[in-house]
């Protein structure tokens, strides 16, 4: 299962930075704000794959009036939603102001500034705070860092307008970077460094406040949240070899924090052939490789409110 590569696995155990929201509660040990430059380029490269989801959730969803994006991180999906839907109103809500701060920006500098807005809370608390109810409420990898996934999506249930759209991406595939055999190490590292930072990924979810286990059956989930008509499906980033120089710095800067966060939990043998990688003295580096690519494969559900 691939909950996302947003660098919960990469980044998410930071426990030398203790970072609280709204309330004063604390959330995790994940600093967001530091992670915004990384999040606001990973999302930028994974556009086309946004765009095509927002295009089919287009078909689903007629004249929305109001479009929430909750956990909208610095809202580059969320200024997509603003284009895709020129007549709604988009609220991008989130528990770090500077996140939220760069979704401004971004808003003002694609000209959509004047029917977008942030609130910055705690979630799903905070979706308390609308002033009317959603048409579209789309949550793109942020239920899973809240501790009660099944109580987060009946919250969001409630926001929606009868008849709205709840929009769910959560899990998909792991990334895919290289060859499964890259002529040095162990073939299969991608697959290693999977297992490892799926055992993270749950004890991230263990040590969420408020946290409670359950079936990660998304549509499931959706529909014991009180709606109906579920649909799922998966959307693709193929940015095949050769990479662009993003491409390739995106690699560059996930198998970096990989090394960082994960390095030790690695044998000996698979963290020296992360080393050789991530050496750009080295020519077989990602830094030089011809056969760097990204796959990536992000799933969303969706699900309606009764009428
Ligand atoms: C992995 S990022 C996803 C950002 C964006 N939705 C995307 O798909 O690129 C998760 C986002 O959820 C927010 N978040 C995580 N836990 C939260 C909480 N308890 N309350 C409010 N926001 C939270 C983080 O600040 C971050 O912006």
């Amino acid at each position: 299962m691939a909950h996302d590569h947003d660098h919960k696995h990469d980044h998410d155990h930071k426990h030398d930075h203790k970072h609280k929201y709204g309330h004063g509660h604390d959330h995790g040990d994940i600093d967001w704000a530091e992670m915004a430059p990384l999040l606001e380029s990973e999302a930028e490269l994974f556009t086309p794959l946004y765009e095509r989801a927002l295009n089919w959730l287009a078909k689903e969803v007629t004249e929305p009036g109001l479009i929430v994006d909750a956990g909208s991180g610095p809202g580059v999906i969320s200024c997509l939603f603003a284009e895709t839907f020129p007549g709604a109103r988009v609220l991008a809500v989130d528990g770090s102001e500077p996140l939220l701060e760069r979704a401004r920006d971004r808003a003002g500098r694609q000209g959509v500034g004047d029917r977008f807005d942030t609130l910055t809370g705690e979630l799903p608390d905070a979706l308390g705070e609308l002033d009317y109810p959603a048409d579209l409420l789309w949550a793109s990898r942020s239920v899973h860092h809240l501790g009660d996934q099944g109580a987060a999506l009946a919250a969001c249930a409630e926001r929606l307008a009868p008849g709205g759209t709840l929009a769910v991406m959560e899990g998909g595939l792991p990334p895919r970077f290289l060859p499964r055999d890259i002529g040095f190490g162990r073939p299969g590292l991608q697959a290693r460094i999977d297992a490892v930072q799926e055992e993270r990924f749950g004890r991230m979810r263990a040590e969420l406040p408020g946290s409670v286990a359950v079936v990660e059956d998304w549509p499931a989930l959706l529909t014991s949240a009180g709606l109906r008509h579920t649909r799922s499906r998966t959307f693709l980033l193929d940015l095949p070899a050769p990479a662009t120089d993003r491409a390739r710095a995106h690699v560059i800067t996930v198998l970096t924090r990989t090394r960082e966060v994960i390095g030790e939990d690695l044998d000996a043998d698979d963290r020296a052939t992360l080393d050789r990688l991530l050496d750009p003295a080295d020519k077989a580096s990602v830094h030089h490789r011809p056969d760097v690519f990204v796959l990536s494969a992000h799933t969303v559900h969706t699900a309606t409110r009764p009428v």
